[in-house]
């Protein structure tokens, strides 16, 4: 089909990398049609909004913008406005019969079908059946042919098998599917044409990727050897799922990158076994240990949830404990939130008062600030190589670049630096980053 000029696109992302991803290749699918990308909602021929439902404050977030969006209406009558994402997926057809001036609704699955479900509607709303078998899931292989950052997310798995009670992902992002080692290997040989340096490799539950007798470990290694990709990091595993194989690969291949984030959730035996995680708190202990062995700078971050159902002080403290004992890089933490259709949401009682939820959240974010804190000073003075990803979160004018181990380095720089890989010296610690000056200019 020709495309046609001058049609704007806004695409408004909610939620995790995978959305931040999938945002990125819906750009990648709609430019052959005719499509540029705007920050301006009210003008944009086609508004996006590809949302997330983690908890329910997520979910209400989203609702609330798409809400708002039927105003954008009354002055562009051809605006296509569509839902996608886990909001999409989780509330189906509801969506398009809540809000009327809603034209395409769409799951996480269906994003391949966008360009079809684009051409098509100039008629009325259409809601689709919002998931794929396994057999139908196809992965996305558009890949940009520049990358400035000089970082990109490579799919590798979809969807998540585990049956975390609290977890609303598996429902919306349907059964694990795996990505041929082969496609791996093709589209990061493409990236690093594309000028990219660094690829994290993404999945909701990463460390589950098998393919063949390919295992995640087996693919860093052989990304490793048969690309000239310079650096490897993954996210998110889990756990229950990290194997001596993959350690080893911590060990041996200086490719990956010194840092995991390996979500706990909770320090306590009792509210692991109701979360069903599938680890114990020793367990934890003892992966943190070997991959210390292994590679002894490793940074180490983590997920909790505060106030799970059932949580008393007894387990609590012991998040606490494990907070203390492991000392982690640095920590996202959350109130717990009940969602639709989990294990926990049908049998397990909310009894955790809203205030005891924000006063454990509290103290979780505090001690791991103190941390985070004293860990980023016993850096300073030190010298790393950052990857220059762009301009730095203040818009003070400054750049930021990232460290093998995940940190984010400030530092007085300018665009022909982006995408390259500097050294720099360490010179401040901030909260949630650093600060540094380049070594060789
Ligand atoms: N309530 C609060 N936090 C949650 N997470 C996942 N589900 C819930 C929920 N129902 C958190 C977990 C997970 C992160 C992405 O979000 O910590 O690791
Ligand atoms: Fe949100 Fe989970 Fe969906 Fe990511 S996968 S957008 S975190 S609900």
């Amino acid at each position: 089909m020709p495309s046609s000029p001058h049609k704007t696109c806004y695409i408004r992302t909610f939620g995790c990398q995978m959305n931040e991803h999938d945002s990125g290749k819906m750009r990648l699918l709609l430019a052959p049609l005719g499509y540029t990308f705007t920050d301006e909602p009210e003008a944009a021929d086609l508004i996006i909004f590809n949302t997330c439902t983690i908890r329910e404050k997520a979910y209400h977030k989203a609702i609330s913008e798409i809400g708002r969006s039927r105003f954008f209406k009354c002055h562009h009558k051809n605006q296509i406005i569509g839902v996608c994402g886990c909001v999409a997926q989780q509330d189906g057809r509801a969506l398009s019969e809540r809000f009327g001036h809603i034209d395409l609704v769409f799951g996480p699955d269906q994003i391949s079908e966008l360009p079809r479900l684009i051409q098509e509607q100039m008629k009325p709303a259409t809601a689709l059946d919002l998931i794929n078998t396994l057999e139908d899931y196809s992965f996305i292989n558009e890949v940009p042919k520049k990358v400035e950052s000089g970082a990109a997310f490579v799919t590798v798995t979809k969807g998540c098998n585990c049956s975390c009670s609290y977890c609303i992902v598996p429902s919306v992002r349907g059964r694990e599917v795996c990505r041929s080692d082969d496609d791996v290997i093709s589209e990061v040989s493409s990236l690093v044409k594309a000028g990219v340096k660094e690829v994290t490799l993404l999945g909701q539950n990463v460390t589950a990727y098998r393919y063949n007798d390919e295992t995640l470990a087996s693919l860093v290694r052989r990304l490793s050897d048969e690309t000239e990709i310079l650096r490897i990091r993954f996210t998110s595993p889990n756990p229950k799922d990290v194997t001596d194989e993959l350690i080893t690969e911590y060990a041996n291949n200086p490719k990956l990158c010194p840092h995991i984030h390996l979500p706990a959730q909770s320090g306590s035996d009792t509210m692991l076994k109701k979360m069903r995680r599938g680890y114990t708190r020793e367990r934890y202990l003892e992966i943190v240990r070997a991959l210390r062995a292994a590679r002894p700078k490793i940074s180490i971050t983590s997920d909790f949830i505060a106030g799970f159902c059932g949580e008393g002080d007894k387990e609590f403290e012991e998040t606490v404990d494990l907070l203390n004992e492991v000392c982690f890089d640095s920590i996202f933490a959350f109130k717990y939130s009940p969602r639709p259709g989990t294990r926990a949401a049908k049998e397990f009682d909310d009894d955790i008062t809203k205030d005891i939820k924000e006063a454990r959240l509290g103290r979780i974010l505090t001690l791991q600030r103190k941390i985070t804190r004293a860990k980023n000073e016993s850096l300073v003075g030190q010298t790393g190589e950052i990857l220059v990803t762009g301009p730095d979160r203040k818009g003070s004018g400054g750049f930021m670049g990232r460290l093998p181990d995940n940190r984010i380095v400030n530092f007085a720089g300018n665009a022909s630096m982006l995408g390259a890989i500097l050294r720099v010296q360490l010179t401040r610690a901030l909260a949630n980053s650093m600060e540094g000056k380049v070594l060789d200019e």
